[in-house]
This record gives C-alpha cells, sequence and structure tokens, in this order.
C-alpha cells in the first residue's frame, strides 16, 4: 500500500505536532482557528496509521511547558480536547482503537479528566491501534516520578536496589508495556525533542518535516513512513553485523 514495505511497518510511531500557531499567522487567522485545523490533522494521522496498520500511536498534545501559555490558549485547547474526545468517540469504538493517556492527567481540568476516563474505559477492550495522548507530559517529569516510586519501592522492601534494570525502569513509566517508538516524527521544522519520550527515545529514528502541524496530510505521513523504511538500525552494530556477513 502507498509503496509501503508492510514487514518493516514501524510498531511505534510518536508524533510532535507543532506549528499550529505559525500555520495561523500565515493565514491572517487567530491561534485558535490554527488548533482546530489541528484537531482535523489529528483525526487524519489517527486514520491512517490505523489504516496502515501501525500498532502504537503516540501524539504530542499539551507539554507540562504549555501551562504557561496566555490562559485563554490554555481554555481553548481543552476545550478543543474535549470537543475531539467527544466527536471521535464513536469512530475509536468502531475502529478498535485504545485510547490511553500519558501526563499528568490529574492536573487537567476535572470534566477532562472524565471525558478522558470514559473514552479509557470504553475503548480498553480495542486491540487494533493503541492511540497515546500525551496531555500535560513532560519527559523529564516522568523520569523524577520513576525514581521516586522506585525508591518507594526500595523502602518498602518490594525491589531489591541491585535488581533495578533498565527493564525495570521501563515498567515504570508511563509507557510501561508499550514497544519504544520506532519513529518520531516532528512537524514545522524545529528540530528539538520539547522534553518528549526522553527515555524511551534513546534508538528512535527521527523525521523533521517542514510542513506546519494542520497541514500534515495522509501523504506527509506516508512519506515519513518511506523515509524510515530506508534506514538502517544499527543499535550500535556494524553494518556488516546486521547483514550477517
Ligand atoms: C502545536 O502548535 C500545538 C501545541 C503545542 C499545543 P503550536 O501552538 O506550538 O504552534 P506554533 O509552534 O506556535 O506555531
Ligand atoms: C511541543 O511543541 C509540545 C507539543 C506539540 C504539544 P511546543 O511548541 O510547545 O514546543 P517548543 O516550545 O517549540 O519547544
Ligand atoms: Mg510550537
Amino acid at each position: 500500500m502507498y509503496g509501503i514495505d508492510k514487514s518493516k511497518l514501524p510498531r511505534h510511531v510518536a508524533i510532535i505536532m507543532d506549528g499550529n500557531g505559525r500555520w495561523a499567522k500565515k493565514n491572517a487567522l487567530k491561534r485558535l482557528t490554527g488548533h482546530k485545523k489541528g484537531a482535523d490533522a489529528v483525526r487524519n494521522a489517527v486514520r491512517t496509521c490505523r489504516e496502515l496498520g501501525i500498532e502504537y500511536l503516540t501524539l504530542y498534545a499539551f507539554s507540562v511547558e504549555n501551562w504557561s501559555r496566555p490562559k485563554d490558549e490554555v481554555r481553548a485547547l481543552m476545550a478543543l480536547l474535549e470537543e475531539y474526545l467527544n466527536s471521535e468517540l464513536q469512530e475509536m469504538i468502531d475502529n478498535g482503537i485504545k485510547l490511553s493517556t500519558i501526563g499528568n492527567i490529574r492536573a487537567l481540568p476535572e470534566k477532562v479528566q472524565g471525558i478522558l476516563n470514559n473514552a479509557v474505559q470504553k475503548t480498553a477492550m480495542n486491540r487494533k491501534m493503541v492511540l497515546t495522548l500525551a496531555l500535560s507530559y513532560g519527559g523529564r517529569d516522568e523520569i523524577i516520578e520513576v525514581v521516586r516510586k522506585i525508591v518507594e519501592d526500595v523502602e518498602a522492601g518490594k525491589l531489591e536496589k541491585t535488581s533495578i534494570t533498565k527493564n525495570i525502569f521501563s515498567n515504570y513509566l508511563f509507557t510501561s508495556g508499550m514497544p519504544d517508538p520506532d519513529l518520531l516524527i516532528r512537524t514545522s521544522g524545529e528540530y528539538r525533542i520539547s522534553n518528549f519520550l526522553l527515555w524511551q527515545m534513546a534508538y528512535t529514528e527521527f523525521y523533521f518535516a517542514d510542513v506546519l502541524w494542520p497541514d500534515f496530510s495522509k501523504e506527509c505521513l506516508i512519506n515519513a513512513i518511506l523515509d524510515y523504511q530506508k534506514r538502517e538500525r544499527r543499535f550500535g552494530m556494524t553494518s556488516d553485523q546486521l547483514s550477517g556477513n
């Protein structure tokens, strides 16, 4: 399909959806309109990933740093999230999409938390694709939270200090049970990870697209996957080792 090699699909795609504000500015519109257009692009990306058979899609929707934006913008983003969840729930159910979240969900307005919990519950049995929304998410906060929980468990005698391994550490993350992202996409021509999935992206392939998020089409997503499929993931080894020479 679309020239994509089904046997080499990334299992887990993560996206930093950036550029809504600049898209609005470019089109002489309000930032909120940019975010609304961004929500359409989210719907599109979810459908495409589901169609392609991607197992895990993780979207950076709101960072812990984004709380510092003007109050009106934060409020509008929360309202938009609510609207998105309400309008997409049925499609998620119909398409076998399991919704999950990462981040400090308790920092979100209670109403949003309620809608999220309901959607997570209603889709819990779905198996076709896991859609994870990163909300009030910060990679460093996540790591600190893990350290706290590990210390707690060591102090309570539930965990031996010497048995803390990379795997054990991963099990304490929000993403426990998920494979690490194979592919990270960031739109809007910025080359940074902005505190996203710091631990999990140790060996992720990065793809930076110049398009602003509202313009990120199905074709853009397919291009990112095609580019990913051309890469050789060496994980520190030599090319010859990987090809068995
Ligand atoms: C991404 O678009 C959406 C969120 C971070 C919530 P931005 O709002 O960051 O858009 P720019 O970077 O200002 O263009
Ligand atoms: C990253 O985008 C966060 C999300 C896409 C939710 P930002 O626009 O907040 O990142 P910076 O500030 O440019 O690094
Ligand atoms: Mg931005």
